[in-house]
């Protein structure tokens, strides 16, 4: 079912047409003036360029069509040549009718390829930290879309396999080296070590998170003033890296307790992934993407190091080159992200987003370009977008990068603490969710904290800064994840009144005056789901949520549905409530809040 703007557009630009001009012309955009009228149309101009008719003629012509039609209550030509569009009450009906009476409230299952979303990127044996956090909300927002857009519901579903998230792991750096000589100095008596040990190792990790925790700062502070340390971890990182069994072995408890860690972090966010691979994954196919873009001519040796060249002229200007391979052989943070997107191509994926901060622009910049350069973004005779979805800083009040009060790095785990407690602060304050059952309080106040933090995060356009603020995020009025709760929650409360007295939402009938905007707002979902991932822009489902919470409680404000006693009116505006919160929850899901049922 096409969209309600794709049905103006389509009886605009066939009125272009039956006038003699190009389609094209037929554009519809929604108002700039909304006090004026609903939708417009601008194309009358540029229509009638070198054609020696005035634009206005052209316009009188579209719309003397266009008011036969029957979609609308008017059609009016203004200033050199507008067409400015009010739709019937009736044509607005029976769109809603349509649309909001099925499962998907009118939004059509794109036809778009595969998507695959790499975001998240924690590090093994590194804490959680706040630009972690931005990449694994924005990231889940985004897979949750992209999973409604392509209908694909995850495991088990039919669409199964169009949406695929990886976290893609930093796994393979060279902190990995330096854990193992950690460990080494503090156990060296271990099987881990000893190379004429055959195995098998043990099962389980010598090592814990809070010793990982401690032991890779530690290390790193050392690395940099005693040199012998330094090439230590080095030599280990590259014997990994070769395949030495025994720290291959020891490399493995560090990524299994690691992830044991980052699983139960992001659960309490109710952020998960698809694919738990990592830098690592991309190894075994290294030595085949350095022969191939060797072979090709992609790749060039200088002073001693594999390079892409990514210039015009192959040197001076344009970006720097891509570094794969290190002149003491090393492999870079480039080098698996050129083999991985590699893979990721030639597995069918359409588009790839990589959500990570902007301060790596330019590498990111460097893998695409690369990336084009040795044609691995065409796979079966399509181009592959791929694209860097990079997101701004999150501050403190101070306007520098968030931390803890003791000036450390802010832990995923404290900061969701710190805002349970304010959530439970608020709702108390409040006087909120005080007859719930503790259990029921508890959760309620989780889903508040949960909200106002990923909101906070969404609303704004991605690529800005923000200040990381819980006391107004946890605010319930304002463009805050805990008043959008608040206004599904009263939602539900108004149906939940209704049906205990017997009232149930009937026909949705045609909008009355009041009713119009709340009615045009539902049916612009399809163009707000569309822009957003189009520009992988979450703010604008924040918009639109808040948009519709406020067209709501306009239309709320000038009606008592309970008291009506006309059955029609009441059951309409039953319905009308119960279309706005399914719209609402649909939103509000695809952002990742959850709705609590009581508040
Ligand atoms: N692990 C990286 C970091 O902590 C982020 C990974 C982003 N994804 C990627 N494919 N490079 O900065």
């Amino acid at each position: 079912m096409p969209s309600p703007l794709k049905r103006l557009n389509a009886l605009v630009q066939d009125a272009f047409e039956a006038s003699g001009h190009d389609r094209r012309h037929g554009q519809v955009v929604p108002s700039a003036r909304p006090d004026l009228c609903q939708f417009q149309c601008n194309g009358a101009m540029p229509a009638a360029k070198g054609k020696g008719t005035p634009p206005r003629a052209v316009a009188e012509g579209v719309a003397a069509l266009l008011r036969a039609s029957g979609a609308f209550a008017s059609v009016e030509v203004a200033g050199p040549g507008f067409i400015n569009l009010v739709c019937s009450d009736p044509w607005l009906g029976e769109r809603a009718r349509e649309a909001l009476t099925e499962g998907r409230l009118g939004v059509p299952v794109s036809e778009d390829g595969p998507v695959l979303l790499d975001f998240g990127g924690p590090n093994v044996a590194k804490p959680l930290h706040v630009g972690h956090l931005r990449s694994a909300i924005i990231g889940d927002c985004l897979q949750r879309l992209h999973r409604f857009l392509l209908d694909d519901r995850g495991p088990g579903w039919r669409g199964r396999g169009r949406v695929v998230s990886d976290i893609h792991l930093g796994d393979w750096g060279t902190q990995m080296g330096m854990l193992i000589e950690a460990v080494r100095e503090a156990q060296p008596a271990l099987p881990y070590f000893d190379p004429a040990f055959s195995g098998p190792y043990p099962g389980t990790s010598p090592v814990e998170l809070s010793d990982l925790e401690a032991m890779y700062p530690a290390m790193s502070a050392r690395c940099k003033d005693d040199p012998a340390a330094a090439e230590r971890a080095r030599a280990a990182t590259r014997e990994l890296q070769s395949g030495r069994a025994g720290y291959r072995a020891l490399w493995r408890h560090f990524v299994d307790v690691s992830i044991a860690a980052i699983r139960s972090d992001f659960a309490v966010l109710g952020v998960s992934w698809d694919l738990w691979l990592g830098e690592s994954d991309s190894q075994a196919s290294i030595p085949d993407m350095l022969r191939d873009l060797e072979s090709r001519g992609v790749s060039a040796v200088s002073e001693g190091a594999t390079v892409i060249h990514l210039g015009p002229a192959g040197e001076g200007d344009g970006p720097p080159p891509l570094l794969l391979v290190k002149s003491d052989g090393g492999y870079l943070y480039g080098t698996t992200d050129l083999a991985t997107l590699r893979q990721r191509a030639s597995q069918g994926f359409a588009r790839i987003l990589y959500v990570a901060d902007r301060r790596q622009s330019l590498h990111f910049s460097q893998v695409l370009a690369g990336a084009a350069k040795a044609g691995y973004l065409r796979a079966s005779g399509r181009d592959v977008r791929a694209e860097h979805v990079a997101f701004g800083t999150v501050n403190g009040k101070d306007g520098k990068p968030y931390k803890t009060r003791e000036g450390g790095v802010m832990r995923l785990g404290a900061l969701l603490s710190e805002a349970l407690d304010k959530a439970q602060d608020r709702l108390n304050s409040g006087g909120m969710a005080v007859d719930l059952g503790v259990e029921e309080r508890a959760r309620v106040a989780r889903q508040v904290a949960v909200a106002a933090v990923k909101f906070a995060d969404l609303a704004n356009p991605r690529t800005s800064d923000y200040v990381f603020d819980l006391e107004k995020f946890m605010l319930f009025e304002g463009r805050t994840g805990p008043y959008l709760l608040y206004a599904a929650v009263r939602m539900k409360s108004i149906l939940r009144k209704a049906e205990e007295r017997g009232f149930r939402p009937g026909r949705l009938g045609d909008p009355a005056p009041q009713e119009r905007d709340l009615f045009l707002r539902l049916l612009s979902l399809p163009e707000a789901l569309e822009r957003a991932s189009e520009g992988s822009a979450p703010n604008l489902l924040c918009d639109w949520a808040y948009d519709l919470s406020g067209a709501f409680s306009t239309f709320y404000q000038g009606t008592n549905i309970l008291r009506e006693v006309d059955a029609h009116r009441r059951g309409h505006w039953l319905a009308l409530t119960q279309a706005t919160l399914r719209a609402l929850e649909l939103v509000l899901g695809l952002l990742g809040l959850e709705i609590p049922e009581r508040m």
